[in-house]
């Protein structure tokens, strides 16, 4: 259930002197307090500088347009060498092509792209189904139980073990390294997971994969379309490092695991919030792919992408300096009133659903976007063949984070048809 939260987080954002506003404590987002602040920001200071934060200084940027010209431009908004607020520790530095700029990024994501290309997923959806029929027949009718743990981090795990053909058995270890890998003190702001503890869980991580890469890398790749064959057959890939390695593993991990999972709970938790979109829902399943992407922009999964100005630069009448950071905060950028029709409401049904900035936009889109999309809408046609409602009876735990927006904990009790 809810962890208490400090005075700080629930101070009313109006009343804090704008050059002192700093969203990025992890706490906000715990209690779910961040939404006046940026509503705030977006009036009032779209490009608005942070000088004070643990994270050290960072602009943000916070409507969505800015945020879609920071996006788009590579150039002078570099991915490297991190793409959150915090840097990461200089004695265990991952590296990964999310927080690559090109050549390098675009040849290493393009040896990968292939086990999510929709021809691939095509191949993958019966696979995808079964396993998602399997759970939704063991959940217990009229009980209550946690949906996160039983049905959301169960899912994404069994998708991300059909992505890297892991053995099946051991899948809940792909789960727990996301976890030790989001944990850190630069996304949770805190030193509640030691780092030793963190470190040992990814090189146990490497250890792991590093033995399934030696055997894949001697196997024929024909017709062989997971993560690892593609990373170990590819010229871009073949020779990297361990650290490298392991810092691309991390990125395809954290990248299908946490957002898939939160989607699934976000979703049930809107509908519980919202009983007329239930109903419309239950009138009219064909709205599951709309509804599929309303969750993604009311969810917002990863609230924000950090990048590095290469050069100084104007934007919103702001003078960005070269080394500046440039926060964009897509979970303000999703709530934009001057581009998304009552961006507050969730309605399952809108005219242009795909109108979000979740995914992001130009060379880092989210690879996995179509993936997602489809595991959300076979989770959602599933639980219409089975249950009337999927009754939220508890208040939703959510995660100390200022890059996932999680939940933690959800209750909830199933209405069988
Ligand atoms: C609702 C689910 C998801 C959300 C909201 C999401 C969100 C994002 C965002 C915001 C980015 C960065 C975009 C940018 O910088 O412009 C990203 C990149 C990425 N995502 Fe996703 N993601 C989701 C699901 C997935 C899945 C299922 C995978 C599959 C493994 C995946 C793999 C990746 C990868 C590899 C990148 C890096 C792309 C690059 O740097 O070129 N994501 N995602």
């Amino acid at each position: 259930m809810s962890q208490p939260v400090s005075n700080k987080t629930v101070q009313d954002p109006y009343g804090i002197p704008i050059d002192e506003l700093d969203v990025s404590d992890p706490c906000l987002y715990e209690a779910d307090s961040h939404w006046p602040y940026f509503e705030r920001l977006r009036k009032e200071a779209p490009v608005h500088y942070c000088k004070g934060s643990v994270f050290g200084p960072f602009w943000s940027v916070s409507n969505y347009e800015f945020i879609a010209e920071v996006d788009r431009n590579h150039q002078i908004f570099s991915s490297e060498p991190a793409i959150v607020i915090g840097d990461q520790p200089e004695d265990f530095t991952l590296k990964q092509f999310i927080a690559m700029d090109p050549p390098k990024h675009d040849a290493q994501r393009k040896a990968v792209t292939g086990v999510v290309a929709p021809t691939n997923l095509v191949l993958l959806e019966p696979l995808i189904r079964e396993r998602v029929v399997e759970i939704m027949d063991s959940l217990p009718l009229g009980e209550t139980f946690n949906w996160v743990d039983r049905v959301s981090i169960e899912l994404t795990t069994r998708m991300l073990a059909t992505l890297f053909d892991f053995p099946f058995e051991r899948r809940s270890k792909l789960t727990y390294w996301s976890d030790m890998a989001t944990s850190s003190p630069e996304i949770a702001g805190d030193d509640s997971v030691s780092q030793e503890d963190r470190i040992a869980a990814l090189m146990e991580c490497l250890e792991e994969f590093t033995v399934i890469w030696n055997e894949r890398i001697n196997q024929d790749p024909t017709g062989q379309l997971d993560f690892i064959t593609l990373l170990a057959h590819s010229p871009a890939t073949r020779d990297m490092e361990p650290m490298e390695y392991l810092g691309n593993l991390i990125l395809l991990i954290v990248g299908g695991n946490d957002t898939t999972r939160n989607s699934i709970s976000g979703g049930v938790l809107e509908l519980n919030n919202n009983p007329a979109e239930y109903d419309k829902l239950r009138a009219n399943p064909a709205l599951i792919p709309s509804m599929v992407s309303e969750i993604i922009r009311y969810q917002t999964p990863l609230m924000h992408m950090r990048r590095l100005a290469t050069e100084d630069t104007m934007l919103g009448g702001q003078q960005i300096k070269k080394g500046d950071k440039v926060v964009m905060w897509y979970v303000s950028g999703n709530r934009d009133e001057k581009r998304i029709e009552r961006p507050n409401e969730f309605l399952i049904d809108r005219a242009n659903p795909r109108n979000h900035l979740s995914f992001g936009f130009g060379i880092h889109r989210c690879m996995g976007n179509r993936l997602a999309e489809m595991q959300l809408r076979i989770v959602w046609e599933e639980i219409m063949n089975r249950f009337s409602k999927v009754e939220v009876v508890g208040e939703p735990a959510r995660l100390k984070s200022n890059f996932v927006r999680g939940i933690t904990d959800l209750p909830v009790r199933l209405h069988p048809l």
